[in-house]
């Protein structure tokens, strides 16, 4: 993957060395984090002939009254129709979708289907079910409530899960977190199918078994990591992004995006906009376009929660990956800092971070301006990469640690973001190793919007 790493070196690098925040003094044990056997339970297949399986929904329109619906049929085609309704007894409404598939150096693809409900309720609980004859299946979720400045609404932080003994543990601990997350924000590197020879796509499969438990029952928003770009050329896979584009369909024209890799939804009082680490995003490219237009449209009154998801960090003070995201802050920061983010979510790095409030748009590369400096309009960072995939865990921290860093921590784990209202929004960090309810990392965040002075 060196070819997609940018050339950061050439950029100098904006880091104070002195007044740093927290470095946790949790040290986790190390070691390698393995994958599940391919005969685990969390892969199991589904019972009956061409059963649906790895279903997984997703936000389906800009607003929130829309699920799409995806599975995965493995003998044939099979129906692309998904039956939904309010009652467990009458699916009463149906949805017609497509079905697609792909081929990847000797890898078949099943019969892959995408279906978009719409214009439904808010606020309410349907059930739905994929499949015919004798192998259905039902599955159920709840739409959020109408979009509105004081709607409270809880989404959980999971990035670079993976398919090892510790993503299982990580997705059981936000499973049992006593903040039940409604929707589940995922910032990039999904399944690590990659790490295979030929990147062996029958661990997409497995992957998107393994997290069906949740993902068939509340959203997951996608971001796509560098381990989506699924990039061979040497043995004859040059289209990046196959697998992923494939599998994770995302409502991406709803916000006027050319692209599935860059999008827009509302949700409750957030306002979230995915962006692409490994997309174009220089000036004049459509993802630059797009943002620009975009950030102007976020009505703060409607969504008091501007919300950016992206794989490679910012603000990242370990040895890994560092710099990395450089370039891409150069070209956006002062556009979050213009239209007061309040949150920038990241993974890439396999652990956890949280920033203060801090800018870096000062600098241009001559003027020698290149600290960090407080910046009260500016988003809080967080990376939170630290799902448990194969690569094991990032423990390598650049010292002392930044003044823009206030927690540090190599462990796995999982964040949730609990919107109380406008003004007030609980964050909490938990790591693997502790009981369900234990937070290791929490503060309350003050809306930029409308409550900039805190
Ligand atoms: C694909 O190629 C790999 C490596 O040669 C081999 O191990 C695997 O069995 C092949 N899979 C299929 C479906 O042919
Ligand atoms: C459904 O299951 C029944 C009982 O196991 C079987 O007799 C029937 O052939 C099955 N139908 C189909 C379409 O598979
Ligand atoms: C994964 O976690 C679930 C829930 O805790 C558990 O039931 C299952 O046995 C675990 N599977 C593996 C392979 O660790
Ligand atoms: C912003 O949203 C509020 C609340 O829904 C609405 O009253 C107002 O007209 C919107 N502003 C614009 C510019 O659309
Ligand atoms: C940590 O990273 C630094 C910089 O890349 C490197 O020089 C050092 O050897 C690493 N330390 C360990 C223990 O791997
Ligand atoms: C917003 O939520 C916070 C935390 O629950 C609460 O203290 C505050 O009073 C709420 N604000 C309003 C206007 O209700
Ligand atoms: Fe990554």
């Amino acid at each position: 993957m060196g070819v997609w790493v940018l050339l950061v070196g050439i950029l100098l690098h904006g880091v104070a060395l002195c007044n740093g925040g927290i470095t946790s003094s949790f040290v986790r044990k190390t070691g390698m984090s393995v994958d599940m056997p391919l005969d685990s339970d969390v892969f199991r297949v589904p019972p009956g002939y061409n059963a649906p399986q790895q279903v997984h929904i997703t936000q389906g329109d800009h607003e929130g009254r829309g699920v799409l619906v995806s599975w995965v049929t493995m003998d044939e085609p099979g129906s692309n129709t998904v039956l939904y309704g309010t009652s467990k007894d009458k699916l009463e409404f149906r949805a017609e979708g497509i079905v697609t598939s792909y081929k990847y150096y000797n890898y078949t693809s099943g019969f892959i289907h995408h279906c978009t409900l719409k214009k439904l309720e808010y606020d309410t609980t349907y059930y739905y079910e994929v499949g015919i004859g004798n192998t259905t299946r039902q599955f159920w979720f709840r739409t959020p409530p109408k979009v509105g400045p004081d709607v409270p609404y809880t989404f959980g932080l999971i990035g670079d899960l993976g398919q090892t003994f510790d993503s299982n543990s990580t997705l059981t601990h936000y499973e049992s977190n006593p903040i039940k997350g409604q929707t589940v924000l995922y910032v990039g590197d999904l399944s690590y199918a990659d790490n295979y020879p030929f990147h062996n796509n029958i661990r997409w499969d497995t992957w998107g078994r393994f997290v069906e438990r949740s993902v068939a029952y509340q959203p997951w928003i996608w971001t796509a990591g560098n381990h989506e770009l699924d990039f061979g050329p040497e043995f004859g896979e040059r289209v990046p992004f196959k697998p992923f584009t494939h599998r994770y369909h995302v409502p991406y024209r709803a916000s006027g995006s050319t692209s599935q890799l860059w999008y827009s939804v509302k949700r409750a009082s957030a306002y979230i906009i995915v962006l692409s680490s490994y997309s174009a995003y220089g000036k004049y490219t459509p993802q630059y376009q797009w943002l620009e237009q975009e950030l102007p449209k976020v009505n703060r009154s409607e969504t008091p929660w501007l919300i950016v998801l992206v794989h490679s960090p910012w603000y990242n003070s370990y040895n890994y990956h560092y710099m990395e995201g450089e370039t891409m802050r150069v070209m956006y920061e002062s556009w979050f800092v213009q239209y007061k983010v309040d949150l920038v979510f990241a993974g890439h790095v396999h652990a956890y971070e949280r920033s203060e409030r801090v800018s870096n748009i000062a600098y241009n590369i001559v003027n020698g301006k290149c600290s960090p400096v407080d910046d009260t309009s500016a988003p809080v960072y967080i990376t939170v990469g630290d799902g448990g995939n194969i690569e094991g865990l990032a423990n390598n921290m650049t010292e002392p640690q930044p003044a823009y860093s206030a927690f540090r921590e190599a462990s796995f784990g999982h964040a949730v973001l609990d919107i109380k209202n406008r003004t007030h929004a609980y964050y909490a960090w938990h790591r693997n190793q502790d009981g369900f309810s234990a937070v290791a990392d929490s503060v309350w965040f003050f809306n930029r919007y409308w409550q900039p002075d805190n």
